[in-house]
């Protein structure tokens, strides 16, 4: 099965964390195949996503992969822009089905691009092997996964994006996937509007002007009306006691 893909953000991107819908092609019609639960993609159409194009110069991805297709994850760390740095094992401490052997594992594969550094200082780094226990949905993934990303990169990464997501993202991350809320064509709201809201306000009530709040979260210029909606009821603060041109009403956005 297949399914339209969204367009992606603009980014730019310091961590990209993805969680691909691989397709096995040998698998289809069986009733343990991944299409009974989701559209897959083949490996061209993961490969060809424009992730190059989305993430920082200095960025670095975190690609969950499970066994059968590890030989695929890197021609995708390939055709994303990537390089290959190291991976974290998720003993799922249950043991499922498999084709050779019966999965109790994934691999969280870590690539970077540019001059990514390394986690600092060095306690924070985790142990190689993590223990979570397996979700009850198909192919979910541990949430503690999120803030340990977060942990790894907070000394230099702004900026967050879950491809292949579900549900609705938490605070400081943008979601795409055809299962985010946030996604454009979900009919949810506009991935502009979750990723500026709490942080265009915190700027907004510091005294930054409407572009400024576009340049300090990298938005484009289309999601200004989504920025202005967030912000509403949030005053900028007179600069020199003078009157607030720039507040003269606030628009609601068509897309907010
Ligand atoms: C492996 S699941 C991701 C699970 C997720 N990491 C979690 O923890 O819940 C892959 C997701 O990719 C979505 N997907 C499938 N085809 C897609 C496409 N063409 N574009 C975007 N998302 C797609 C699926 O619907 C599914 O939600």
């Amino acid at each position: 099965m297949r399914a339209a893909t969204p367009s992606l953000p603009p980014g730019p991107f310091d961590v990209v964390y993805a969680d691909p819908p691989w397709r096995y092609d040998w698998s289809i019609g069986e009733v343990k195949s991944v299409d009974a639960h989701y559209p897959t993609m083949s490996l061209e159409e993961i490969c060809t996503l424009p992730i190059r194009q989305i993430a920082a110069p200095r960025s670095v991805l975190f690609l969950w992969v499970p066994g059968p297709k590890n030989r695929e994850a890197f021609l995708v760390i390939d055709a994303w822009g990537f390089d290959y740095k190291s991976q974290i094992v998720w003993d799922k401490q249950h043991q499922g089905g498999g084709w050779w052997s019966r999965a109790r594992h994934e691999l969280l594969l870590i690539a970077t691009r540019g001059d990514a550094p390394t986690p600092q200082p060095q306690s924070i780094r985790p142990p190689s092997v993590l223990m979570y226990p397996r979700s009850s949905v198909h192919s979910q993934k541990p949430p503690q996964v999120r803030d340990l990303i977060r942990r790894l990169t907070r000394r230099w990464a702004h900026s967050y994006i879950e491809l292949f997501a579900r549900g609705r993202p938490p605070k400081g991350w943008v979601f795409w996937g055809r299962d985010a809320v946030g996604t454009p064509g979900d009919g949810g709201r506009p991935w502009s509007y979750i990723y500026s809201r709490d942080d265009a306000r915190r700027l907004r009530a510091g005294g930054e002007s409407w572009r400024g709040i576009l340049r300090t979260l990298r938005l484009p210029p289309r999601a200004l009306s989504s920025v202005r909606w967030a912000c509403r009821g949030v005053r900028k603060p007179p600069l020199h006691g003078g009157a607030e041109r720039e507040d003269a009403g606030f628009c609601t956005g068509a897309d907010a």
